[in-house]
């Protein structure tokens, strides 16, 4: 017995209880004393069935990630020698699980004779979103419980199931309302008493029979759930091991499996998941907001303006189960908002990610209004009308006059000055900027803009509520654009002067869809409208003369059926256009452009190092705290490939050195303020660390 371990009896049952806070991951100091009591249980004959449990929040959440790659982690007894030790039991062996059952705190659990829940219980193998596969069996023993589709489904996901899902498929024999360990040494009791043989799951073979003789449905099945996992290894190596498990026998299946899990923890994209992990955990951790600090309490929302962004808002808010009262200029807007709502939550239901009654119930916290007073009992309201800084503002003074005192003020604004909006109210320390991502109810990112005097339990409030519907919160300061869209401006700049040199939109495009982003940035802009960005240079004076041109065509994009590419009716592929060639080639005559060959490499680094300069520039000026929230807003926000980690970490592993030098070659040939490298990446091209860089700063 340890503190981490304690055995104690129940009559002939034992209850080993694991406590290893705040998960019970699997760390070496919990494994050793584990292997140790399950020995001696064994070979106890007074004892007749063991039950596994554990103490705090939850069951077992999986190997300790922090020991990957570290001696620890390896270091005997490994989770593989504990799982055969308890399988080599001849006496019933029951996990009894509360909380979550993830990782190799499942494949524990499938190493026992049998699984009980608690009926809040969630069960899963989140590996893949580390870049990594269930290292300890649970490619092999899950499919042997629920068969290997449905396990491949929950692998390839890392998404986890309830309790009531995992009796029905089988990978749980019983669910309990309440005394969850009561009942599972009454259940081991029930178990000792029974004569009939005790078959461990890695014998079992009822389950994955019907597949092993039938290989081409199960690679069909494959094929259609790794179809958006492509360019990730991790996904293709959890297929891969499942099916091994069809056609070889069970240690060489193991084996291999035990083969790829080494490939893939040492491999780069597992490295950068794993640094998305901890940086999105990191995130929630915000300078000035301390653990002391109390959040307000959030009972029902307010939105402003319910056009594309404003219905996004408020389902995300009912997705969460928070009433919302969405208010619109008049009936008409407000008619045709909500029913955009409902029409979104139709097609949920028609694809049956939603039941009628789920859908019901979201619309029945709906409340629509014309009128700012029946805004008075909201406790967060967030402005989504037109982005202009006057209606913003007005649209702040009619909420100063009738919010409760200490209701949330909030904007969601792309670009403008939070500060300039909270100092047209009252009570700037209220107003916060709360910027949601198109589509709302879809994207996870969320930058919390913290204005000069928003208070420290706004800030708090804030991210308080976007875990509870399901965002990813990121704190950033003010300024134009905030961390991504300001960013992605400088990714953008070179974009029009790189086609009038000489390349083309598909070669462009490619090159982005090759480094894995899920689209290049001509196909996106076709996609989200060209129109968009033609009236925003309009009202800002500036013009592009490719894109202009376009939209002077009546070329919007795909809503028009072209735009940078041609699409077929109907069809959303983009089909290279050479009216769109000779446009170009036009455009460059008439400013005396020279067209030449322009290789990927220079694509590559005339687009993505601006952003990472930008990004430099960001964190120099305390924009975003740390360079791993940038990678989060990026990942979560504009489909940076989490393969690589985000921009700032793939920034590392390219070499910062190589950026500086790079950026300062085409500031030498075009002298553009995007290409001077920001000071920050200059001082961290020695150390090859950003983060070391901004720690030397803010000391
Ligand atoms: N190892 C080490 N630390 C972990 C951990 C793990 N597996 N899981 C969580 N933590 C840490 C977090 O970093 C965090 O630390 P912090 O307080 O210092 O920031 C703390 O535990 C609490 O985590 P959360 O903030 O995420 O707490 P929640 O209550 O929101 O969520 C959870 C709990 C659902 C268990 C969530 O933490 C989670 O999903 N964890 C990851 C589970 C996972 O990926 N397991 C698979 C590991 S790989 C594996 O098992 C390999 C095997 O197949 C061989
Ligand atoms: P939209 O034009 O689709 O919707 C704006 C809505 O606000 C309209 O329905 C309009 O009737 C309503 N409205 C205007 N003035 C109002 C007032 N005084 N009172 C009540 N309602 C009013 O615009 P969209 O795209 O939803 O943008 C809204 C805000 O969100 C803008 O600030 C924009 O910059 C920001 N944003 C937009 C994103 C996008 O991709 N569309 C992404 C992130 C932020």
């Amino acid at each position: 017995m340890t503190e981490h371990v304690t055995v104690s009896r129940d009559g002939e049952i034992a209850i080993v209880t694991l406590d290893n806070p705040p998960v019970n991951a699997l760390s070496f100091h919990l494994r050793e004393p584990l292997g140790k009591a399950l020995e001696a249980l064994r070979d106890d004959e007074a004892v007749r069935g063991v039950v596994i449990a554990c103490a705090g929040a939850t069951f077992i959440a999986g190997a300790d990630i922090t020991e990957f790659n570290t001696p620890k982690a390896t270091a005997s007894p490994n989770l593989r020698e504990l799982i055969v030790l308890l399988e080599s039991f001849e006496k019933p062996t029951v996990a009894a699980i509360h909380g979550t059952a993830f990782g190799g705190g499942l494949e524990l659990a499938m190493g026992c004779h049998f699984r009980v829940a608690d009926r809040n219980a969630r069960f899963g193998l989140p590996e893949v979103k580390l870049g990594l596969l269930p290292g300890a069996g649970g490619t092999l023993r899950l499919p042997r419980l629920i068969g290997p589709l449905k396990a491949l489904t929950v692998i390839v996901s890392g998404n986890p199931i309830g309790a009531r899902d995992a009796l029905a498929e089988g990978l749980v024999e019983a669910v309990y309302d309440d005394s969850l360990v009561a009942n599972a040494v009454a259940f081991a009791r029930e178990q000792a008493d029974k004569a009939t043989a005790l078959v461990p799951v890695s014998r079992r073979e009822d389950k994955i029979a019907e597949a092993k003789n039938d290989l081409d449905t199960f690679d069909a099945g494959v094929a259609a759930l790794l179809k958006k996992k492509r360019g990730l290894d991790a996904p293709r190596l959890c297929a891969q091991s499942v099916r091994n498990g069809l056609t070889m026998p069970f240690d060489e299946a193991l084996a291999q499996e035990r083969a790829y899990f080494v490939e893939l923890v040492e491999g780069e994209q597992s490295r950068a998941q794993r640094h998305l992990f901890f940086a999105e955990r990191e995130a929630a951790k915000v300078p000035g907001v301390g653990k002391e600090v109390e959040p307000r309490e959030v009972r029902r929302a307010g939105v402003i303006g319910a056009g594309t962004m404003g219905g996004g808002i408020a389902m995300s808010f009912l997705n969460g189960g928070i009433p919302v009262t969405i208010l619109e200029m008049d009936r008409e807007a407000l008619d045709r908002g909500i029913a955009r709502m409902d029409g979104n939550y139709a097609i949920s239901v028609k694809r049956g990610s939603l039941t009628e009654e789920a859908k019901a119930k979201r619309m029945g916290l709906l409340t629509g209004t014309t009128d700012y007073a029946d805004l008075a009992d909201c406790d967060l309201i967030i402005e989504a009308v037109f982005e202009e800084m006057a209606i913003k503002k007005e649209v702040f003074g009619k909420l100063d006059a009738v919010a409760k005192p200490g209701a949330i003020l909030a904007s969601n604004t792309s670009y403008l000055d939070v500060d300039e909006i909270a100092a047209s109210t009252s009570r700037p320390s209220d107003v916060v900027g709360l910027h949601f991502f198109s589509p709302a109810n879809i994207m996870r990112l969320l930058e919390i803009v913290r204005g000069r005097k928003t208070a420290p339990d706004v800030l708090k409030t804030a991210l308080a509520v976007a875990r509870k519907i399901a965002k990813v919160p990121v704190v950033v300061g003010v300024c134009h654009g905030f961390v991504g869209n300001r960013m992605l401006a400088s990714r953008s700049a070179e974009l029009e002067d790189l086609l009038l040199e000489g390349a083309t939109p598909e070669q462009v495009d490619k090159v982005f869809t090759d480094f894995g982003w899920p689209m290049g940035p001509f196909a996106m802009g076709d996609l989200a409208g060209l129109d968009i960005g033609w009236r925003n240079r309009k009202s800002l004076g500036k013009t592009a003369a490719i894109a202009d041109a376009l939209c002077e065509q009546g070329r919007f994009g795909q809503k028009t059926g072209k735009g940078f590419y041609i699409y077929e009716a109907g069809s959303r592929t983009p089909t290279p256009d050479p009216e769109v060639a000779a446009l170009i080639e036009e455009k460059a005559r008439e400013k005396g452009v020279n067209r030449r060959d322009i290789s990927a490499e220079e694509i590559a680094e005339r687009t993505m190092y601006p952003m990472i300069n930008e990004g430099a520039k960001i964190l120099q000026e305390g924009i975003a705290s740390r360079a791993s929230d940038v990678d989060i807003v990026w990942v979560n926000g504009y489909g940076f490939p989490i393969g690589k980690g985000g921009p700032m970490f793939w920034a590392e592993s390219e070499g910062l050195g190589k950026i500086v030098e790079r950026l300062e070659h085409w500031h030498g040939r075009t002298g553009k303020a995007v290409f001077e490298p920001a000071e920050l990446l200059r001082e961290a091209a020695d150390s090859g660390s950003l983060a070391a860089a901004r720690k030397g700063k803010a000391a």
